[in-house]
């Protein structure tokens, strides 16, 4: 059978798009955010007894820990396998193709469906028997996943769990949330699906069209607002009860070519951590309330022999800023290096 659009239509779309999968992506993604926001997040916080947390390369303030049931261990969100499927899956039904678009170790995924379709039929056909057979959706689905194997397993642009931000904001009582990196929507889903009132910057201008996707089918009543700027720029009159973010790990993902991405705009480490990252946690000082809450997923990374100590840094400027620094939660499931994820939690003191 001839390779072309018309034999093979799945094959012949921009990207294979979580959205392109089924035939009612809107009412799919509905059903899992409410069912996100009757998720009993109690449930999900509990001691880190079973896995290995992720300190490497090792951080000096490994031994903060925030003790959860006043036993003397790391406070764990824990994921389950069933979450992606359950939860974790909506952001993608807004945002995977912007993601895709994203470089970590080679290629972006989005180029290497682009450059690679023969190969990625020909991998189906292989593994997958009745492929001829299947609808167009069960066809798309064999090609995200296959995609998924062959290639963006290793090279994907992480993306945060929605359960990990919905249980944060209940545990810290959150009514008012910033997220100076708003990303691929996870956290701002989480804060809709909280009921509480959420700003997030971004300055990728492709996100922003996803965003007014979210707000148009989850039609939140609480404020809930998108802006397009840099995080080291932003000012506002608003005040926060929390920010909570996960920042590009300087260059780990390099997300789109836009000039105002963090690392377009600082190139080197020690530029892009004093006018962006520092930047972004005095501009968070700045706007959260005092006894309020400054919480960021970050790890200390290494790259070709760099070794760039993006968390210890993060707490030694924040620790010279008098901000108090109360340890880590962890949150697990698919994970750097398969360990689970820090999030370094501060109480703001003005
Ligand atoms: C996608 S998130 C990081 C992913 C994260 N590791 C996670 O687990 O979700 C990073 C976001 O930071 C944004 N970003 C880049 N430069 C920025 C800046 N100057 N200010 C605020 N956000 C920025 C990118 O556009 C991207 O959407």
């Amino acid at each position: 059978m001839e390779f072309n659009a018309e034999n093979f239509p799945e094959l012949f779309v921009d990207y294979c798009d979580l959205s392109l999968t089924v035939e009612n992506p809107d009412e799919i993604a509905l059903q899992k955010f409410n069912n996100l926001s009757e998720l009993n997040w109690m449930s999900r916080v509990k001691p880190m007894n079973n896995c290995k947390p992720c300190m490497e390369p090792c951080s000096n303030f490994q031994k903060y820990y925030i003790p959860v049931g006043g036993k003397k261990v790391y406070m764990l969100i824990e994921s389950l396998a069933s979450d992606y499927e359950d939860y974790n899956i909506i952001s993608s039904f807004f945002t995977d193709t912007i993601r895709s678009k994203g470089k970590k170790n080679a290629d972006s995924v989005y180029n290497f469906f682009q450059k690679n379709k023969l190969e990625i039929l020909n991998n189906i056909r292989r593994n997958c028997r009745n492929y001829q057979s299947m609808n167009y959706y069960q066809k798309m689905h064999e090609v995200r996943e296959t995609v998924y194997n062959i290639f963006g397993k290793r090279n994907e642009c992480t993306s945060h769990r929605v359960t990990v931000p919905f249980s944060l904001y209940h545990y810290f009582n959150a009514e008012k949330v910033l997220d100076y990196s708003a990303g691929w929507g996870d956290r701002a889903i989480a804060a809709m699906a909280s009921g509480i009132a959420y700003t997030g910057i971004d300055p990728n201008p492709e996100l922003h069209s996803c965003y007014k996707r979210m707000l148009d089918l989850f039609k939140p009543q609480q404020k809930v607002e998108f802006i397009q700027c840099c995080a080291e720029d932003h000012s506002t009159d608003e005040v926060y009860d929390l920010m909570y973010t996960s920042p590009p790990y300087y260059n780990l993902e390099r997300y789109t070519d836009h000039p105002d991405q963090s690392i377009k705009k600082y190139s080197s480490y020690r530029d892009w951590k004093e006018k962006f990252y520092f930047k972004m946690l005095l501009n968070s000082i700045k706007h959260v309330k005092h006894d309020g809450f400054i919480a960021v997923n970050i790890i200390n990374w290494t790259n070709r022999g760099c070794n760039y100590r993006m968390l210890d840094d993060m707490i030694n400027f924040m620790m010279d800023k008098n901000q108090l620094f109360m340890g880590f939660i962890y949150y697990n499931g698919g994970s750097y290096k398969g360990n689970a994820m820090p999030i370094a939690v501060f109480r703001v003191v003005h």
